[in-house]
């Protein structure tokens, strides 16, 4: 396998986007391709189209998952399936939010009212699988992972509504490393569990989309190069929340 094996393709709206402002190489197409890249895509390797600086660990995030996140995984796979069904239906709460608080941007609105569905449907798809494996939805006590990143949102806008969607779109890219991770464990083990491998690998392209639509609305209020620096600021900050992790197991634990 080549370094920079490029995994799939997907489409990120009709939004003018210069090349590589969001870590990816784009298509030359007017309704531009995202350009995901494998997770062993090492950015000024020969072969890779990334240029040095961008690109790895993947959608801006500063660090990778690693055992001990999956060592949870394999102990609370129940628990695990059943957080992820909140992370959707708080995912889809997180961006109707966000219309009523910016309903005068219009484009935020239509990208918005885009993920909202997205996300509702992601959740009618857990539940579904839950109901498959006869596990039983419900209430779990939340991880502190999204309550951290939240603290980090600062109070006066603009910033405040830049804070917002990059929380947002950070909290989409961890979502998207992690089901990406899932999916490998399970489908790796000495009996694959394909069905969940399956529907991560599925899940994997519009978290990623998703991420990329938060980054790009954050410009809508503020600078190019002032968005991009706080995202790398929040990054930053989010690795070392998940470095600390948690007891609790949960997506972002
Ligand atoms: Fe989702
Ligand atoms: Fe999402």
């Amino acid at each position: 396998m080549s370094v920079c094996s490029v995994t799939s393709q997907i489409e990120i709206g009709s939004r003018s986007q210069p090349e590589d402002v969001l870590g990816y190489s784009y298509s030359e197409s007017p309704r531009h391709c995202l350009t995901i890249h494998d997770h062993n895509t090492r950015p000024g390797y020969p072969g890779c189209t990334l240029p040095p600086h961008i690109g790895y660990p993947m959608l801006h995030l500063k660090s990778e998952t690693g055992d001990r996140w999956l060592a949870q995984v394999d102990q609370h796979l129940d628990q695990m399936l059943i957080d992820h069904a909140h992370c959707e239906k708080k995912a889809a709460g997180t961006a109707l939010n966000l219309i009523f608080a910016y309903v005068e941007n219009l484009n935020l609105c239509r990208e918005m009212t885009v993920i909202v569905n997205e996300e509702l449907e992601h959740f009618h798809q857990v539940i579904a699988l839950l109901e498959r494996r006869h596990i039983r939805f419900r209430r779990l006590k939340p991880g502190q992972y999204g309550r951290k990143l939240n603290d980090l949102v600062r109070k006066q806008e603009p910033a405040r509504a830049v804070d917002r969607l990059l929380v947002a779109g950070v909290i989409e890219a961890r979502s998207c490393e992690r089901f990406k991770r899932l999916a490998d464990h399970v489908s790796s083990q000495a009996v694959p569990d394909q069905e969940l491998a399956d529907f991560y690998h599925g899940l994997f392209e519009s978290e990623a989309r998703h991420h990329s639509t938060y980054t790009q609305l954050a410009m809508d209020f503020a600078a190019e190069t002032d968005v991009l620096a706080r995202l790398d600021e929040l990054a930053t900050m989010e690795a070392e929340i998940i470095a600390a992790g948690e007891d609790l197991p949960r997506m972002h634990s």
